[in-house]
């Protein structure tokens, strides 16, 4: 399957002018630059190069978009072993051609969470919204907790308007001819997501995230003994 977020960010890997149509909850469209979701913000490139990852590590990407997270690591990391898991077959492909081996690329996150414990699991991108709505976030953090290897950390970036608890929107992105969604995007305040981390057996860091509408925190999970 190929999503319209997809079929946009692999035009732009031609045109960098590309855009594509995001709405939330109805609102009308606005225009979003592709290029804002294929390169790292400064930001996130710090937060990246503070986290200590183990030799050999294992990362998972899950909602890897186009791979910007893990060819960081990559380029930067020959010995840990990439994971991806991305939902649109083209960009899954991009990255698996694009990330060299050891990798593994994935349709679904059952999938990847059969494999061996990860050191590094990230949500970035907003990426907290993927899980869906609170019940379903709540469960898909704990699933990822469980997956993480003692001392291994989760970094999750999202944020909301209210700054506080949980909210589902309906989110709708439209590119040329295709249409996807409303479909159900997730975010947190900080208190939300420290409070849900903490029953999982983790220590919490939250940290000030640079991306648009100034709403977003970085959290960074350590899988507490
Ligand atoms: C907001 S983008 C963020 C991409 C990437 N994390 C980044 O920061 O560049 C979310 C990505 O997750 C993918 N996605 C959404 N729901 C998914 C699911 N249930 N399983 C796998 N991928 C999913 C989308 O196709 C999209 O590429």
């Amino acid at each position: 399957m190929y999503t319209a977020f997809g079929y946009a960010l692999l035009s732009a890997l031609k045109n960098p002018e590309e855009t594509f149509l995001l709405s939330f909850n109805g609102s009308s469209e606005t225009q979003q630059q592709c290029l804002e979701y294929m390169r790292l913000r400064h930001d996130e490139i710090d937060l990246l190069d503070r986290i200590e990852i183990p030799e050999n590590a294992r990362v998972l990407d899950y909602g890897c978009g186009i791979g910007r997270h893990l060819k960081y690591l990559r380029d930067r990391r020959a010995d840990i072993t990439c994971i991806g898991v991305e939902k649109c077959d083209g960009l899954r492909s991009h990255c698996s051609e694009a990330i060299a081996a050891p990798n593994g690329f994935f349709d679904n996150i059952a999938d990847a969470l059969k494999e061996d414990p990860f050191d590094l699991v990230l949500l970035m991108g907003n990426g907290l919204g993927i899980l869906g709505d609170e019940d379903a976030a709540r469960k898909g953090l704990r699933d990822l907790v469980n997956s993480m290897a003692q001392g291994g950390k989760l970094v999750i970036e999202t944020g909301s308007m209210s700054g506080r608890g949980y909210q589902t929107e309906k989110l709708r992105i439209s590119f040329n001819n295709r249409t996807d969604g409303p479909f159900p995007w997730g975010s947190a305040g900080r208190d939300w997501i420290t409070r849900v981390l903490e029953n999982l057996r983790c220590k919490v860091n939250i940290s000030e995230s640079q991306a648009p509408y100034g709403i977003s925190f970085f959290a960074v999970a350590t899988k507490s003994n």
